[in-house]
């Protein structure tokens, strides 16, 4: 078990992609300055895709130029190709995360490629990236299930996280999608890439689907993962993953990393208060079960 975990905040990207509602820039801007606040240091502000299949990001540009720099808080972005890439760079992006999937049907819903398409698509992104100093980060999308294929094998896992660990990525967040696995299968997929790449190249992403996000997590964290990522409000879905529902949420997660000692940096009210911001603004309840405990204990007056 790690004494400290990092967490990255998905919320801006995987959660807003989500909705229906599109919020503005200005809105982004102000959650994720909020996030940062709460001590949150890689937060993810957007993807630059094409703006027909995802156009809830199509202001990834506006947004990052209105993000402080410095402070040592990163703001990673999602770029699927060159275009991506070049429009990244015009942003002035100092971390990107190229997306792959081990299940071939949802490569080709979510990217319209196969698996072996996107690596060869990544590779030049990632020299790009190399030759301007942006780091990269690596996904791998239905790691314990897929929304067409059903049973994804392991072996599919750890031969796409291999090449991008290959490709240059310098960590690799394995995505349970759909959040449909249990906690002895999420371990195991871990220990199986682990032993290929190392557990310390190993992020990991859960969906709340069916409410196992949160065993997940700490059946991969007692494997030696030290950096999760979640979302704030638990936001979160892929267009192109049907019946997915958001991310585990950062609030619930920092809620259960302070209770078992596991340090993570982030101040656990102002988390809260970044979550129910966004909440509001979307119009809808926050998904963080924390988070509606502590707001249901501010308005519990104890009987005299
Ligand atoms: P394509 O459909 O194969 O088409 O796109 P294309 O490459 O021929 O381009 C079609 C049009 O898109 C053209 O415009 C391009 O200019 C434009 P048109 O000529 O029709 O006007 N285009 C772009 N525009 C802006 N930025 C770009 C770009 N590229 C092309 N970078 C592509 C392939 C990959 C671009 C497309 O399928 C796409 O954008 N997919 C994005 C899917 C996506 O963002 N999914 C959600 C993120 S992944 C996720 O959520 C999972 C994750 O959270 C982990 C987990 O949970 O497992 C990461
Ligand atoms: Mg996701």
């Amino acid at each position: 078990m790690p004494d400290i975990v990092r967490i990255v905040e998905v919320g801006p990207r995987d959660g807003l992609q989500n909705e229906r509602v599109a919020v503005s820039a200005v809105v982004k801007v102000d959650f994720i300055k909020r996030l940062a606040a709460a001590g949150i240091k890689t937060i993810e502000a957007g993807s630059f895709v094409s703006p027909k299949r995802i156009p809830q990001m199509a202001d990834t540009a506006q947004v990052l130029a209105a993000l402080p720099r410095g402070g040592g808080i990163r703001y990673p972005v999602l770029v699927p190709n060159l275009q991506g890439m070049e429009a990244a760079l015009g942003a002035g992006v100092d971390e990107i995360a190229i997306f792959a999937s081990a299940s071939e049907t949802f490569s080709r819903k979510n990217i319209n490629c196969s698996i072996a398409e996107s690596v060869e698509r990544f590779r030049p992104v990632v020299e790009v990236a190399r030759a301007n100093a942006v780091a990269v980060r690596g996904y791998v999308s239905c790691v314990l299930g897929c929304p067409y294929e059903g049973h994804v094998e392991t072996e599919a896992v750890v031969s796409v996280s291999k090449k991008l660990a290959e490709l240059g990525c310098y960590e690799i967040s394995l995505g349970d999608t759909i959040g449909i696995g249990t906690p002895r299968q999420a371990r195991d997929v871990v220990r199986a890439v682990s032993r290929e790449i190392g557990v310390n190249a190993l992020a990991v992403h859960f969906h709340d689907t069916r409410g196992q996000a949160l065993a997940n997590i700490l059946a991969c964290i007692e494997e030696g993962v030290c950096v999760v990522d979640s979302a704030a409000a638990g936001l979160g879905g892929c267009p192109y993953a049907p019946g997915a529902s958001g991310n585990v949420s950062t609030e619930d997660l920092v809620f259960m990393l302070d209770g078992i000692g596991v340090r993570t940096g982030v101040d656990l009210e102002l988390a809260i208060e970044a979550g129910l911001f966004i909440a509001a603004e979307l119009g809808r309840p926050t998904g963080s079960k924390v988070s509606q405990a502590v707001v249901a204990s501010r308005g519990f007056k104890p009987a005299m």
